[in-house]
């Protein structure tokens, strides 16, 4: 992602102490906003969305949204108003799409509303390819014509509007899911798609385009059927609140595994973080839960015993805290193997861990050996992407000596001034701004 101000953060390591102490609070996910944003587009209502987190990649889709032909109101920095009324543009702004991936989930909504979309390839990141192969299959079956352009893809919607159809997932994609969960409530017809996500994000949303007039069942299943309401426009009831993030609410708690004392994390529905809270108590964090929030506690020598794991669709272990557990690995006592099953490309952030002397083997594009606890020192690094950029600030907060990290840009796309955040707790972290 093209960035003029490339700020940097500065931070001096704890050497490996426990000392954190306190409470933060969690944001509005990312991943559910985005989505929020999208479906925007199917309301013939004003849609308010509540506790939207102030981040990169919201504002990107706002400004994508707003040059289509969306209204846009603040109430405030979390609180906004979509309104759909004169919605009727088809093509995306490339300048704009290209940057954000996710634009990808408002192309099935712009479709279903004007009849038509014409968007830029998404490109891929450090993480995988990212192919979009099952959303262009996907409105094939709804009966749509896909073709594919030298630098953009133009979808027409058949005449009366998109036919509801069997869709089955050959990998389980949220996204996808998303998308044409959304995308069905206004075909023509029953749309039935298999092997689906069952991300909370999901569940929420689908909880919402119900009570907007939706019908949609078997939410949380692989299997969800949306009875399509040909054509007619959803209708909000109320504003929709954007759920806890759950990925930013692991990665703090990731944190207290490696440097903290006691801390409390909220904001979050903590049944969500079961993969990794589980996790954490068997590497011998004491974890305290209420339904909002958990506090972790653990022993000023405690070095925690390492622990193997897999990442998996929900609910197995978040591939989005792959790489901050990896860090906390490369701190926990024993070898094991850690297999990231979902993308092609998300270990090639461990080389920057090596470098700081962490002991990880690659042994594969999909699997890594770590050895511990292996002393981490400062470096300068660069943050590829914003989950592996965030392990690189849980790395440096635990190693000997100063690190700097640049390209916060691409962690702000997720983690909202992460580093306020993280003062509070007793890190020594400082961002410099670059203009
Ligand atoms: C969503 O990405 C999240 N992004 C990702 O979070 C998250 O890592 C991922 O789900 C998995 O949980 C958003 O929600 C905006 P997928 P998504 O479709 O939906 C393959 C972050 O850091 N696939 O579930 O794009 C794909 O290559 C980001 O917040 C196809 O082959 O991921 C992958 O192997 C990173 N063809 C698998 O499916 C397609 O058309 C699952 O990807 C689509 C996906």
């Amino acid at each position: 992602m093209s960035n003029t101000t490339n700020d940097t953060f500065h931070i001096t390591g704890l050497g490996g102490k426990r000392v954190l102490k306190g409470e933060v609070k969690v944001n509005g996910a990312k991943n559910a906003a985005l989505k929020a944003q999208a479906t925007a587009v199917l309301f013939g209502t004003p849609l308010t969305l509540a506790n939207m987190p102030d981040i990169a990649d919201v504002q990107k889709l706002d400004e994508l949204l707003e040059a289509m032909g969306m209204e846009i109101t603040k109430e405030g920095k979390r609180k906004r108003t979509y309104n759909a009324r004169h919605f009727s543009e088809s093509v995306f702004p490339a300048h704009i799409a290209k940057h954000i991936r996710a634009s990808v989930v408002a192309t099935g909504p712009v479709l279903a509303r004007t009849g038509k979309v014409v968007f830029p390839h998404p490109g891929g990141c450090v993480i995988g390819a990212r192919p979009i192969d099952f959303f262009l299959n996907g409105y094939k079956k709804m009966g749509a014509v896909v073709r594919e352009g030298k630098s953009a893809y133009t979808i027409i919607a058949p005449r009366g509007g998109l036919r509801g159809a069997e869709i089955f997932f050959p990998k389980v994609s949220v996204t996808g899911t998303e998308t044409f969960m959304m995308t069905a409530t206004l075909a023509h017809g029953t749309t039935v798609l298999k092997n689906a996500a069952m991300e909370p994000e999901i569940v929420s949303l689908g909880n919402f385009l119900k009570e907007s007039g939706a019908d949609i069942s078997g939410l949380g299943t692989p299997t969800i059927t949306i009875k399509g309401r040909g054509g007619k426009l959803l209708r909000a009831r109320s504003a929709y609140t954007i759920p806890g993030d759950r990925i930013e609410a692991g990665s703090f708690c990731i944190l207290v595994a490696l440097a903290g004392r006691d801390v409390t994390v909220s904001g979050f529905n903590s049944e969500e973080l079961d993969a990794l809270l589980f996790m954490l108590e068997d590497m011998g964090m004491n974890i305290e839960k209420e339904k909002r929030s958990v506090r972790l506690t653990a022993g000023t020598k405690t070095a925690l015993k390492s622990a193997s794991f897999t990442t998996h669709e929900y609910p197995g272990f978040p591939t989005d805290l792959q790489a901050p557990m990896v860090t906390l690995l490369t701190q926990s006592e024993g070898e094991t193997t850690v297999f990231e099953t979902i993308f092609e490309g998300r270990l090639r952030y461990t080389d920057e861990l090596k470098f700081m002397g962490a002991d990880i083997t690659l042994m594969d594009p999909h699997r890594a050996l770590v050895r511990g606890p292996k002393a981490l020192k400062g470096r300068t690094l660069e943050s590829p992407d914003l989950r592996a950029g965030l392990a690189y600030v849980l790395a440096a907060i635990v190693a000997e000596g100063k690190s700097t990290i640049h390209a916060v840009s691409n962690i702000d796309r997720g983690y909202e001034r992460v580093e306020e955040r993280l003062v509070s707790l007793g890190v020594d972290i400082e961002r410099v701004h670059q203009d």
